[in-house]
């Protein structure tokens, strides 16, 4: 039985709260915020019997096994850096970090320490993108040549529903699944990216932030790519992400549309939905869904000892390529990436 703790009892942290509940092999001993109100309600609503308002303490009293890092974005490297010395293994959601130096401060203090980390990136688990895996490093199409990745939000995800999205940017929080999605089916890493990008519209609406990136990249094994990640597609849009997937090969080619998939439409008299049936959802009470897979996942290689189907060197490698991204974007130049 792993004992879980969970840092950060905002929107996401229900997702974790919830498979932990479900699986036999796990049990959520503790909730941590710095919010309190937030961390009584969590605890409450999802039965979790120690409550704690500070990490450290939380490391030090809760007897927990590992730990889920849930915190905004750039708010992951202190908490994984305490959680380690503690001899903590972590479920940390994407991306790892926000800056290289917390990257390189993260993978120290896990290899110091000898914990296991797994990141969050859980379109790997989403069907149509594993059998895309599969299917290219199968050789029935031959070698892939390239491919072309659109994931974008809806405008109120920045505007509405992240507080901190001013800190952070639609790359960090969908490029980041993009990337990753990318390096892993093309199983190659990024060797020079050169990227464009726009602002005004979140601006104009109160928030720091870029609107879109336009990314083209090169990988190592001379695929070339495009990645869109836009943070403005209208609120109107029938599914809160619009993703579209291309992948072409010697002989063949790989085309996923993972929104707007019309396996459910719900229809009011304002607008259409097209939900997010293969994301998460409920099946006679059950959670189901790729983004419950994931966390699963974490779990059951943990138990086991077996490795995690995500390794912490390829998170790695997808936020520096990021941070190579927006370079790119601000100097205008090429610029050739950095591995871990
Ligand atoms: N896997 C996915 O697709 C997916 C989806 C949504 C969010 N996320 C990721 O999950 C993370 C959290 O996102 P969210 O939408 O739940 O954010 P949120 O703002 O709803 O919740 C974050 C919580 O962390 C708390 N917090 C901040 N600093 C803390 C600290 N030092 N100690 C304890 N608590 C602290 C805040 O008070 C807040 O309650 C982000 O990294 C985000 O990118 C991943």
């Amino acid at each position: 039985m792993i004992k879980m703790a969970i840092v950060g009892a905002g929107l996401w942290a229900n997702e974790h709260a919830r498979i932990f509940s479900e699986m036999q092999e796990a049990e959520c001993v503790a909730i941590c915020d710095v919010n309190k109100e937030r961390a009584d309600e969590f605890a409450a609503k999802n039965h979790i019997p120690q409550v704690y308002y500070d990490h450290k303490e939380m490391l030090a009293k809760s007897g927990c096994d590992a730990v889920s890092i849930v915190t905004p974005d750039f708010l992951h490297t202190q908490i994984a850096v305490d959680a380690a010395n503690a001899g903590k293994h972590m479920l940390i959601e994407k991306p790892l970090a926000t800056t290289k130096e917390d990257v390189f401060t993260i993978l120290e203090a896990a290899g110091k320490n000898r914990v296991r980390i797994m990141v969050d990136m859980h379109n790997r688990f989403s069907p149509p993108f594993n059998n895309a895996k599969y299917i290219v490093a199968g050789g029935k199409f031959g070698k892939p040549v390239n491919a072309y990745f659109r994931l974008n939000d809806v405008r109120s995800v920045a505007t509405n529903m992240l507080s901190w999205a001013s800190k952070s940017s639609i790359l960090w929080f969908l490029g980041s699944h993009c990337l990753d999605t990318l390096s892993w089916i093309l199983n190659s890493r990024v060797k020079e990216v050169y990227a464009l990008s726009s602002r005004g519209v979140l601006d104009a609406a109160g928030v720091d932030a870029v609107d879109v990136y336009l990314s083209s990249l090169v990988f190592e094994n001379g695929v070339i790519a495009q990645m869109e990640n836009g943070w403005i597609t209208p609120n109107g849009n029938p599914c809160v992400n619009d993703i579209k997937f291309t992948c072409v090969c010697e002989r063949g080619k790989i085309d996923i549309d993972a929104s707007n998939n019309n396996l459910l439409k719900v229809t009011s008299d304002e607008r259409m939905d097209t939900g997010d049936c293969i994301v998460s959802n409920q099946i006679f009470g059950y959670h189901k869904g790729f983004a419950y897979e994931s966390i699963r996942s974490f779990i059951q290689k943990l138990e086991s000892g077996e490795e995690f189907f995500v390794s912490l060197e390829d998170s790695a490698n997808v936020c520096l390529a990021l941070l190579d991204i927006m370079e790119s974007a601000k100097t205008g130049k090429v610029i050739t990436c950095e591995h871990v």
